[in-house]
């Protein structure tokens, strides 16, 4: 019943559209009117500014972190299960129930189910991540290229469960990034003002 609960309480709280409440709350604006349309830290970042759009990544990060540490907190110690619920988290924040069961690309949302699991590989992650935007100055190459990356670097923890997440997050990612794709096959991506901008 407690583990069900922490189902119901993950996807609750994954749902939470941070990108749209602080856009409305501090900018009176709504995120998903302008740039990409999304609701996550990169668009935060075009249409509010640095300090939106980090405050959006904390945010986003930190509930994924907390909805995966749920069972941890209400006492069920089985360390796998942060990645099991984390998941509802990210189902939350791509079919959230606050906006119409539309949502984002659940990229900061998987890093903190990622931090509540296993910190190191969250830190290798993020730096494996944030080269690749210096490097292509497109959040979006750095996100599902550094999924990519990210899943197979899995395999040296010999970590089953944690690959096999990570598989299905890569779906995930594929997917809700479609409209990246297009773009930057049509050479039109949105860039990031800073890194080196490599065309892939
Ligand atoms: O955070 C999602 C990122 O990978 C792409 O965002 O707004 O450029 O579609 P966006």
């Amino acid at each position: 019943m407690v583990l069900v609960l922490c189902f119901i309480l993950a996807y609750f709280i994954g749902a939470i559209p941070f990108g749209v409440v602080i856009g409305k709350v501090f900018y009176h604006t709504d995120i998903r009117k302008g740039g990409s349309h999304n609701i996550g830290t990169t668009n935060a970042y075009r249409m509010l500014g640095p300090v939106g759009g980090t405050l959006v990544l904390l945010l986003d990060i930190l509930k994924g972190t907390l909805s995966a540490s749920l069972p941890i907190l209400f006492g069920i110690d089985h360390h796998w299960l942060i990645l099991i619920v984390g998941l509802a988290a990210v189902l939350g924040h791509t079919f959230s129930v606050y906006i119409h069961f539309k949502g984002g690309k659940a990229v900061a949302t998987s890093a903190g189910i990622l931090l509540a699991y296993n910190p190191e590989f969250f830190f290798i992650a993020f730096a494996i991540w944030f080269s690749l935007i210096l490097l292509t100055s497109m959040v979006s190459v750095a996100s599902t290229l550094g999924m990519v990356i990210i899943t197979s670097w899995s395999l040296v923890y010999h970590d089953w469960l944690l690959t096999t997440v990570a598989c299905g997050l890569l779906v995930v990612f594929f997917i809700k990034h479609r409209a990246n794709f297009k773009r930057i096959k049509a050479g039109d991506e949105n860039m990031v003002p800073f890194g080196l901008g490599l065309y892939l």
